[in-house]
């Protein structure tokens, strides 16, 4: 639908509006005089659009003369017409309108259980800056209170990045404009694994080749854009799986040349770490940040995202969800293991039983202080299974999966809050998969409050391995003026932290 489809409402359009209007708003809907009143008033601009005879979608604006606010009075879209980019036209109408009659912001509110609808808005640059308690009636959902300042978003535009991930098994697209998040949408291929206990790359390539297009396909709608309005493509080119990565850059730089739009080849573990920027609008450093997945298990120190990120520690043999995984496997439990092992192990005992904590001995403290190392556990874990099995001794489950369980979050966390005090930083800043895990959230957070340090846990969606931590990634070094990557890269299994960005 193009924005040449629009025209202004008249009155004759009156029956048609209402029509939509109680087709929109079943329980809140305006009043025919009401409707009626706002669409004659002088101040009023009111905008339609039909498909043949059937009136689909309607918006109104109202811009006192003499005042420089305008507002958006109410905004409809037929539902059988939704994902069209309609409310967008609409809204892009209303806009130039209050522009032409000098207007310096927009304001409008938006319900606050309507995500589709807010992503619209922040995506043509409006703000959230305030809630209004129990607006809509008689529901009581709040009201987002939001502001579009034209000034603001004419000049100096903040970059919409579309960002894609692919190192593993989850194929994520995820799409911001500068530091806030419009879309993130990831399909992973975990059950394919399933019956392997573990990531098969072969098939986690596959499954991005037949996830990426949907996985795109939906991000755009999420956030109500079209690929034209992307300003450039950021893509994860390593640390990773080979293949798996190959199919994620093969895919961005096919969009990059189409588009002919900037890509920029970012390192997924610092974008692990630049998330926190969509829940916070910018990273609090220097940060320690310690990142567990079913792929990787590192404990960064990051002085500044773009420029100084410092690899303190890593695994020396499995990650700390491939321990999880393993043991599941030994215990007869599910795959993926951490939640399974979590569940099992919230009846058991964590002290039944004491397990190694790998790395941990005065003697690992030179060369090993902050490395982690999960195998020797995870044998130690399968000899105690067998040698109860073998003297026929019945045994809990829940205790083992308990006293396993505390083993790895132990390490895991002593390390990390180690690496704060040693390094005088006082932030904890988690990611991965792992992080799910019940009792890592409880150890971390009672650790750092004993030892004052700022805890950060960015929402699940967001800590798993997504594509909006690349769009993020992508969309600071853009603003920070950096030249995108030329279409020579290529994917790096072992790319390292101090490479932010390939180019
Ligand atoms: O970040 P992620 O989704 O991606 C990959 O590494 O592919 O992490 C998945 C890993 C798996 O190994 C899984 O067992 C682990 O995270 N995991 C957990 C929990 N939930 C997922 N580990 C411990 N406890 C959990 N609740
Ligand atoms: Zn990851």
């Amino acid at each position: 639908m193009s924005a040449a489809a629009i025209r202004l409402a008249q009155e004759a359009d009156l029956d048609n509006i209402m029509t939509l209007e109680h087709e929109c708003f079943a329980t809140d809907a305006w009043s025919r005089g009401n409707m009626h009143l706002e669409l004659m008033a002088h101040h009023t601009t009111y905008a339609v659009i039909y498909e043949g005879e059937r009136l689909i979608a309607y918006a109104g604006l109202s811009k006192v003369p003499g005042s420089d606010q305008s507002d958006i009075q109410t905004i409809a879209v037929a539902p059988a017409a939704r994902g069209r980019g309609l409310g967008k036209a609409l809204m892009l109408h209303l806009i130039a309108e209050a522009r032409k009659q000098h207007a310096n912001d927009m304001f409008l509110e938006v319900r606050a259980d309507n995500p589709v609808a807010q992503a619209l808005y922040l995506g043509l640059g409006f703000e959230h800056i305030d809630t209004r308690k129990n607006y809509y009636q008689p529901d009581g959902i709040d009201a987002w209170v939001m502001r579009l300042q034209f000034a603001k978003a004419s000049v100096g535009r903040e970059p919409i990045v579309l960002g894609i991930e692919s190192s593993c098994d989850e194929t994520g697209v995820g799409i911001v404009r500068g530091n806030t998040l419009l879309a993130n949408v990831i399909s992973s291929s975990m059950d394919e694994h399933a019956r392997f206990g573990g990531v098969v790359p072969e098939i986690a390539a596959r499954a991005h080749l037949e996830a990426l297009q949907p996985t795109l396909r939906e991000a755009l709608r999420q956030a109500n854009l079209s690929l034209q309005d992307i300003d450039a493509i950021a893509v994860t080119n390593g640390p990773g799986l080979g293949g798996a990565l190959m199919v994620g850059i093969g895919a961005a730089k096919a969009l990059a040349v189409s588009l002919n739009k900037p890509i920029y080849a970012v390192n997924h573990l610092v974008g692990h770490v630049g998330v926190d920027i969509l829940e916070r609008g910018k990273l609090e450093t220097p940060t320690i940040a310690l990142l567990v997945s079913g792929g990787h298990t590192s404990l960064l120190l990051v002085r500044d995202l773009l420029t100084d990120v410092e690899l303190l520690g890593e695994t020396i043999d499995d990650a700390a969800g491939e321990a999880f995984d393993k043991v599941a496997r030994v215990l007869g439990l599910k795959y993926p293991g951490g939640p399974e092992i979590d569940r099992a192990a919230a009846s058991g005992n964590p002290k039944a039983i004491r397990f190694p904590r790998g790395l941990t001995q005065p003697k690992d403290m030179q060369k090993h202080r902050y490395d982690f190392s999960f195998s020797g556990l995870k044998t130690a874990v399968a000899r105690w299974v067998e040698v109860a099995e073998a003297k026929g001794e019945p045994f809990s489950v829940a205790n083992v999966a308990a006293s396993f369980r505390e083993a790895v979050v132990d390490v895991l966390v002593t390390k990390a809050v180690n690496a704060c005090v040693a390094h005088g930083v006082p932030r904890l800043l988690l990611g991965g998969g792992v992080v799910a895990n019940a009792r890592l959230r409880e150890v971390a957070e009672q650790r750092c409050a004993e030892h004052g340090i700022e805890l950060r846990i960015p929402a699940f969606n967001l800590c798993t391995d997504n594509g909006a931590m690349i769009a993020t990634l992508g969309a600071q070094l853009i603003m920070a003026g950096r030249q995108p990557s030329s279409l020579n890269f290529g994917s790096e299994s072992t790319l390292p932290v101090t490479t932010v960005q390939s180019l």
